[in-house]
C-alpha cells in the first residue's frame, strides 16, 4: 500500500462507514478519504460534522450504481473500502428490489471500476450470509457454506460470490470481511440496539420479536473497522476474514433486560410482538483466522460497550429527535450547496 493512502470509502454517512471515517482519519496521518454516498434514509452527513473541514476529507453525493461517478473516482484512489448497501433486515422483506439493485448491481459497478482501474478492493460484509445457526452449532468461520436466508442476506451474499467471481476471472486484488452484528454510536434508530434506547428515553415499551429467544453476536463499531483498516493493510489478497464480538452470544431477551438494566428502567417495558418472518436463530463468529493472521481480536465487552453506547445517546438527543423526525436529511442543503 502506498505511503499516502487515498481511499474512496462507500457509504461513508451510515453507521458503520462514518465510523471508519472517523477512526482512519483520527489513526493515520497518511490516508485521506472521499465519501461517495447517496444519502438514502440511512444516510446522516451529521456523523461527519467534526470532519468536513479536515482537507483530507472529501464528501461525494452519488449512487454507487452510476457508472460514470464511480469510475471517475475510482481512477484516482488507491483502494475502495465498500460499505454502501441497503442494509435493514425488515425493510429487506417489505421491500427486496432496491436490495438486490444497491447491494447486488451497485457492487458490481465498484467491481468493474476496479478491474479497470486495477485498484484493491475491501467488501464489508455479514455474517447473516451463512444463515442461521442451532444453538449447540459450532460458530461461522470462512469455511462455514453460503445459507442465506433473507432477501438482505441473500443479496449480501450475491455480492460476496461477486467479488471473489472478479478475483478469479479478472485477478482484482479483493479481500472480504464477514462481521456480526455491530452497535455503538451514530446508530439509525430502526435496528434493535438503537431503536430500543431511543423508545426507553421516551420512556416507551420496547417490542421483543417472538419469544425473543434469538441469539446475536454483537461486536463494538469500532472493533469492526480496526478489522478493516487491518485487513486493509495486512490481509492476504482473495481472502475472508470473519469478525465477531468478545464473548458478545446473547439473546434478544436477556439482551434486552440488560438494556433495560444500564438504562434504570423495569420490565414492564417489554412488550412481546409478532415475530420477523423467516426469523434466524442464532448468529456467531468464530474470528481465530483473523487474530491468528491479523493479530486482531475485539477489544469491548458487550456491557461496556453497551453502557457507552446509551451514554451517548443520552448525550445526544438533538441528533436523536432530528433522525426521528427527520430534519437531519436537510444537512447536505445547508451545508453543500450554497445559494
Ligand atoms: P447503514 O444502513 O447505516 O448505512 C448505509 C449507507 O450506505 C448509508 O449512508 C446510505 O446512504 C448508503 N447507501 C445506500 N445505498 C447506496 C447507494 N446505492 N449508493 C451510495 N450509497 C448508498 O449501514 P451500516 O449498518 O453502516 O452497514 C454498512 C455495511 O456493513 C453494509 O455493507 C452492511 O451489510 C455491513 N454490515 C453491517 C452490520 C451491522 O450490524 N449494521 C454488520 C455486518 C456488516
Ligand atoms: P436487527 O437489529 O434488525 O439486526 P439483524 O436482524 O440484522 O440481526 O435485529 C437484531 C435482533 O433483534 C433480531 O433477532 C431481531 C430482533 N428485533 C426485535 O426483537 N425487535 C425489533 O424491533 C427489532 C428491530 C429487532
Amino acid at each position: 500500500m502506498n505511503m499516502l493512502m487515498k481511499l474512496l470509502v462507500t457509504g461513508g454517512a451510515g453507521f458503520i462507514g462514518s465510523n471508519f471515517i472517523h477512526y482512519m482519519l483520527g489513526a493515520h496521518d497518511d490516508v485521506s478519504i472521499i465519501n461517495l454516498d447517496a444519502l438514502t434514509y440511512a444516510g446522516n452527513l451529521e456523523n461527519l460534522q467534526s470532519v468536513e473541514n479536515d482537507d483530507r476529507y472529501t464528501f461525494v453525493k452519488g449512487n454507487i450504481c452510476d457508472r460514470d461517478v464511480v469510475f471517475d473516482l475510482v481512477k484516482d484512489v488507491d483502494a475502495i473500502v465498500h460499505f454502501a448497501a441497503e442494509t435493514h433486515v425488515d425493510r429487506s422483506i417489505m421491500e427486496p428490489a432496491i436490495f438486490l439493485n444497491t447491494n447486488v448491481l451497485g457492487t458490481q459497478v465498484l467491481l468493474d471500476a476496479a478491474k479497470e482501474y486495477d485498484k484493491r478492493f475491501h467488501h464489508v460484509s455479514t455474517d447473516e450470509v451463512f444463515g442461521a445457526l442451532g444453538q449447540n452449532d459450532a460458530p461461522f468461520n470462512e469455511d462455514t457454506p453460503y445459507d442465506p436466508r433473507s432477501p438482505y442476506s441473500a443479496a449480501k451474499a450475491a455480492s460476496d460470490h461477486l467479488v471473489r467471481a472478479y478475483y478469479h476471472t479478472y485477478g482484482v486484488q479483493i479481500t472480504i470481511s464477514n462481521c456480526s452484528n455491530n452497535y455503538g454510536p451514530y446508530m439509525f434508530p430502526e435496528k434493535v440496539l438503537p431503536l430500543f434506547i431511543t423508545r426507553l428515553m421516551a420512556d416507551k415499551t420496547v417490542p421483543v420479536y417472538g419469544d425473543g429467544l434469538q441469539v446475536r453476536d454483537w461486536i463494538h463499531v469500532t472493533d469492526h473497522n480496526r478489522g478493516v483498516d487491518m485487513i486493509l493493510r495486512k490481509g492476504r489478497i482473495g481472502e475472508t476474514y470473519c469478525l465477531g464480538g468478545k464473548d458478545a452470544e446473547i439473546n434478544n431477551l436477556n439482551l434486552t433486560k440488560l438494556l433495560l438494566k444500564i438504562m434504570g428502567k423495569d420490565e414492564s417495558h417489554i412488550e412481546f410482538v409478532k415475530d420477523r418472518a423467516g426469523h434466524d436463530f442464532r448468529y456467531a463468529v468464530d474470528y481465530s483466522k483473523a487474530q491468528k493472521e491479523l493479530g486482531w481480536e475485539p477489544q469491548v465487552s458487550l456491557e461496556e460497550g453497551l453502557t457507552d453506547m446509551v451514554e451517548w445517546y443520552l448525550s445526544h438527543q438533538d441528533w436523536v429527535e432530528r433522525c426521528l423526525s427527520g430534519d437531519y436529511q436537510a444537512y447536505y442543503d445547508k451545508q453543500y450547496i450554497k445559494r
